[in-house]
């Protein structure tokens, strides 16, 4: 689920494996561990494994690090706990119980209680209640003078899901990584090698990469890497070059990323449009889907599989595509989805949306998918992600990566690919060229009509102070504004941790509204659109039983403005587009709610950035 970072070169490897841990920070974590192969005395040639582990933060575990840590091999782990407390004992790396094989391990490990007990028979005393414990002890149970073969050997034991890193001290400068369902990423250095389950971790030494897949087994060492898949066969990889730089994932001058991002968003929707939208003919150029337009004009159906933030820009693009492009679509969550046994019909499209490409739910649901015949696109940001890799095409959303667990510029990126899609689905049926240009020129215009909102911060903080020490709110839009409001309901719980219900404003009659009362503020999207009478009725509803009411509406909209008892402008669109501008307000009220608060806004507690166990 987490962090695993590897090292093996001519430096010294604590400091780079910190580091490295710190950058993976923002996916969540609550403990951590490093591990280095060190020699026994000056010009020993016999080794050791050096092993310290800390609950809390990086720092907490670096100020246990002696300074004197030698080592030029070595392993290091960011731990999401799924099996056993968040201890220092339960920390990774864990080592066999002979203390010269240490393991790194993210995923779950279904069957270990199995094979626990097989290993206590044979004798092994665990140290951890961890289900990892298993693999460093069945790697030395295996062990006959070959790292490869004893991992290769334990791996087929394992029922579950992996990425791992392994060390033995009578191996120095290898490391044995493997995955089946937990990322693995190998970086290629000058003389050195990285292994890391996340390409920021390693991002400031190399940005040659190379993506493991599932079932595939490498062993590295300063001087390269050898792939191999579960038969023993050689597996030949290609090495990548990221396209980001080292300041995409540096705050720079913002207190934290979350800010940062919010603040990026005219630049990141600016890049997933780049280029994409074709003035000329009235519609947008998708490559990446890798269909002919005999293939689109034969789709009669759409379907998104996604989870959180991922699933309502998924929400906001069916409602769009079904609108513009008269499509049948629906946006499924990917956890429900997968054990519904579904029905997959040939003629329908899928898109499975996801910013890290890593999601447990919505990868399992693909492959399920897939199994079924169903032909699955994907829509992800992180460029080589098991996700985008193993869908069929699709299209890549350009945010950058994308730091604090609360997703922001990414779901912005995602209605960007929506709406190119629904641009290009609706000419190809019966959107004329006039239409089309309207639409691809305020598409265009989007980026600087987010500047204005976000322009508006300052007010947006006063009004986020006001209600910052409500301990319920409730979220509310009709149309494309219900996903708007369950995505603003979703940022306000994650990052402040105040209660908050994401509703269809005209749903609240049917049950919400019992909730009601002066301490329980309700925000309205009201965008000037056809549905925003009945928004308006359901705002006074809400007044009229003394629930206090912020209103993000549109300039000029004096009527909404005296409604609420608080009012944020957005600027005046065609109606279509305002998901864009209205979820920017939410991102900065929940924003501002945590930082008043005092809350880790960029690391909030429990969650993880990228949810790789189901
Ligand atoms: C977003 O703020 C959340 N942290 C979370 O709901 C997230 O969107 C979800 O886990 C899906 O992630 P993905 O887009 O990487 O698949
Ligand atoms: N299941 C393992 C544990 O609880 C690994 C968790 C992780 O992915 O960080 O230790």
């Amino acid at each position: 689920m987490c962090g695993i970072i590897g090292y093996a070169g001519p430096r010294q490897a604590a400091p780079i494996l910190l580091e490295g841990l710190k950058r993976m920070e923002y996916r969540g974590y609550d403990s951590s561990g490093i591990c280095v192969g060190t020699a026994d005395g000056a010009g020993s040639t016999s080794y050791s494994l050096a092993l310290v582990k800390k609950i809390g933060k990086i720092q907490a575990l670096r100020q246990v690090v002696p300074k004197d840590f030698p080592g030029s091999w070595g392993i290091g782990h960011t731990r999401w706990a799924t099996h056993g407390a968040v201890t220092d004992r339960n920390a990774h790396p864990l080592l066999d119980n002979s203390g010269r094989i240490a393991c790194v391990h993210n995923g779950i490990i279904e069957n270990y209680r199995a094979l626990r007990e097989m290993l206590e028979g044979e004798g092994v005393v665990f140290q951890s209640e961890t289900d990892s414990e298993v693999i460093p002890n069945l790697v030395a149970k295996y062990y006959e003078g070959d790292l490869e073969s004893a991992v290769k050997a334990a791996l087929a034991n394992l029922q579950g899901t992996y990425g791992i890193a392994v060390i033995h001290a009578a191996e120095p400068g290898r490391i044995v990584g493997a995955r089946n369902g937990s990322p693995l990423v190998i970086g290629i250095g000058d003389g050195e090698m990285f292994l890391a389950s996340d390409v920021t971790a390693m991002i400031s030494h190399t940005k040659q990469v190379v993506y493991l897949n599932d079932g595939e087994l490498v062993v590295v060492d300063s001087s390269g890497f050898r792939t191999t898949d579960r038969e023993d066969r050689h597996v030949d990889k290609k090495i990548e070059k990221v396209s980001w730089e080292l300041g995409a994932i540096e705050k720079g001058d913002y207190p934290c990323y979350m800010e940062k991002e919010i603040f990026e968003q005219p630049e990141s929707i600016e890049r997933a449009l780049g280029g994409r939208i074709d003035f000329e003919t009235a519609s947008a150029k998708l490559a990446g889907l890798n269909l002919d337009r005999r293939r689109l004009g034969e789709i009669s159906r759409v379907e998104v599989i996604a989870a959180g933030t991922s699933w309502h820009a998924g929400l906001v693009g069916v409602g769009l595509l079904e609108r513009m492009a008269r499509i049948p679509a629906s946006a499924e969550l990917a956890s429900e989805l997968r054990y519904r046994n579904p029905v997959v019909q040939r003629d329908s499209l899928y898109f499975a949306v996801s910013q890290s490409g890593e999601t447990a739910d919505t990868l399992y649901a693909l492959r399920e998918m897939q199994r079924k015949g169903g032909h699955v696109l994907g829509i992800c940001n992180v460029v080589g992600s098991t996700i985008a890799r193993e869908s069929e095409g699709g299209i890549y959303v350009h945010s950058g990566p994308e730091i604090a667990v609360a997703s922001t510029k990414a779901f912005t990126s995602q209605l960007a690919a929506f709406y190119l899609f629904s641009l290009l689905m609706s000419r190809m049926r019966d959107l004329s060229i006039s239409e089309g240009s309207r639409f691809a020129r305020a598409l265009a215009g989007v980026p600087e009509q987010v500047k204005k909102v976000l322009a508006g911060r300052d007010e947006i903080q006063r009004i986020a102070k006001k209600y910052s020490h409500s301990r319920d709110f409730l979220f509310l839009g009709r149309g494309l504004m219900y996903p708007i409001a369950l995505e603003g309901a979703l940022k306000l719980k994650e990052i402040s941790y105040i209660h908050a219900e994401g509703y269809a404003a005209g749903e609240i009659k049917h049950g919400p509204i019992a909730l009601v009362t002066p301490e329980v503020p309700s925000l309205f999207l009201v965008p000037d659109d056809e549905l925003r009478e009945k928004t308006l009725s359901n705002m006074k509803e809400i007044k009229a039983r003394g629930g206090p009411v912020i209103a993000v509406g549109v300039e000029g909209d004096d009527e909404v403005a005296a409604t609420a008892d608080d009012f944020i402008a957005t600027p005046r669109m065609d109606p279509r587009f305002y998901p864009f501008t209205m979820v920017v307000p939410l991102q900065l009220f929940a924003y501002f709610c945590a930082l008043d608060l005092g809350r880790d806004v960029d690391q909030p507690r429990n969650l993880a950035k990228s949810v790789t166990v189901e």
